[in-house]
């Protein structure tokens, strides 16, 4: 609370200093432009314990407004989804999400070498990395328009039997200075205003060997947390909306179970080797 109000007083100030992700406004009211979907997601084996996983997506605009009347978001070049972050994930297996062999190893790494936890899902810079549909590169979306539409594809060796995967769309559009109006970013006195939007993260479950798809198991319901978490004053607090990592994860807690998993140790960086 003090940090935001610090910000606030910088902002009055007309202080020039760049927000951080994590300092920046989250501009909640703008979400109602941004809606992440995962269209559809195709699994083709490619040796015995490997596959490659298709992901089809979308960012749609469900409140198209004169200013802005398009449907879907042009997210290579529209200034808020291009100057944000966008990734895709994809993890597995069935009522718990272990993501075994995402990172190829559960071995140390070497000291001061930078890595990747364990058990953390393959992520995909989809800004970086998508390619636009076209009728030919996604036929699996069959009769389904293609125009909007783009995929992101990953080969990915998860050690052992496994059934049930999991992909996600998780990220912020950032609405970068404050100055001309850009589509999508929130406007004040006639100029966008910097902020991160906190789009809702989605999440979509699949099967890898085409049988009936067993989602992870449900602990906890988002709307207990809601309860609280609604941005509101709450006794003498004010709690806010869930948004974690930057405003990059929010409201989902499927998504962030596909991360906090039970194999999340620290074994990566277990510089005395591996335990027994
Ligand atoms: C009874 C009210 C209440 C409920 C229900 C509740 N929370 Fe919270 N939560 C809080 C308060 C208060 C804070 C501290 C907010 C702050 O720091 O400004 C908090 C903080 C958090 C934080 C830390 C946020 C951060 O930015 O570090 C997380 C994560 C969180 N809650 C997750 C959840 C989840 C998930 C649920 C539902 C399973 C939930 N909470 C349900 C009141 C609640
Ligand atoms: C792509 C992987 C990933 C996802 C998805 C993810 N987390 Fe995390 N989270 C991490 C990692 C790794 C750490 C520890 C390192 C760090 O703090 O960045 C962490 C740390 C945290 C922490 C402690 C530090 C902090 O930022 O307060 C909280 C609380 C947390 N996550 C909550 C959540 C919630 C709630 C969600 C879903 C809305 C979520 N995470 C989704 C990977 C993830």
């Amino acid at each position: 609370m003090k940090t935001r109000g610090l910000i606030v007083a910088m902002m009055a100030m007309g202080c020039g200093a760049a927000l951080t992700a994590q300092e920046a406004v989250l501009a909640w009211e703008a979400t109602k432009k941004f809606s992440y979907n995962i269209e559809k997601v195709g699994v083709t084996p490619m040796t015995a314990s490997s596959w490659t996983v298709k992901v089809i997506f979308s960012v749609t605009n469900p409140a198209p407004t004169a200013d802005f009347p398009d449907a879907f978001w042009d997210i290579k070049n529209a200034l808020p989804l291009k100057g944000g972050s966008l990734r895709v994930l994809v993890g597995w297996d069935a009522t718990e999400l272990t993501n075994t062999g995402s990172r190829g190893n559960l071995n140390p790494v070497a000291t001061g070498a930078s890595s990747v936890g364990a058990a953390l899902p393959v992520s995909i810079n989809a800004l970086a990395a998508a390619q636009a549909c076209t009728v030919a590169l996604c036929a699996e979306l069959g009769a389904t328009p293609v125009a909007g539409r783009y995929f992101v594809t990953t080969t990915v060796a998860p050690m052992g039997s496994v059934g049930n995967g999991i992909a996600a769309m998780e990220g912020r559009p950032i609405c970068p200075l404050t100055g001309p109006v850009v589509p999508g970013c929130p406007v004040a006195a006639g100029v966008a205003t910097a902020a991160n939007i906190p789009v809702k993260s989605v999440v979509k479950e699949f099967s890898f060997t085409g049988g009936a798809v067993v989602g992870r198991r449900q602990i906890v319901d988002i709307a207990n947390c809601k309860k609280c978490h609604d941005g509101g004053q709450h006794g003498n607090t004010v709690v806010p909306r869930l948004s974690l990592h930057g405003a990059n994860r929010n409201e989902e807690l499927k998504l962030c179970v596909i991360c906090h998993n039970a194999n999340q140790t620290d074994i990566p960086y277990r510089t005395s080797g591996a335990e027994v």
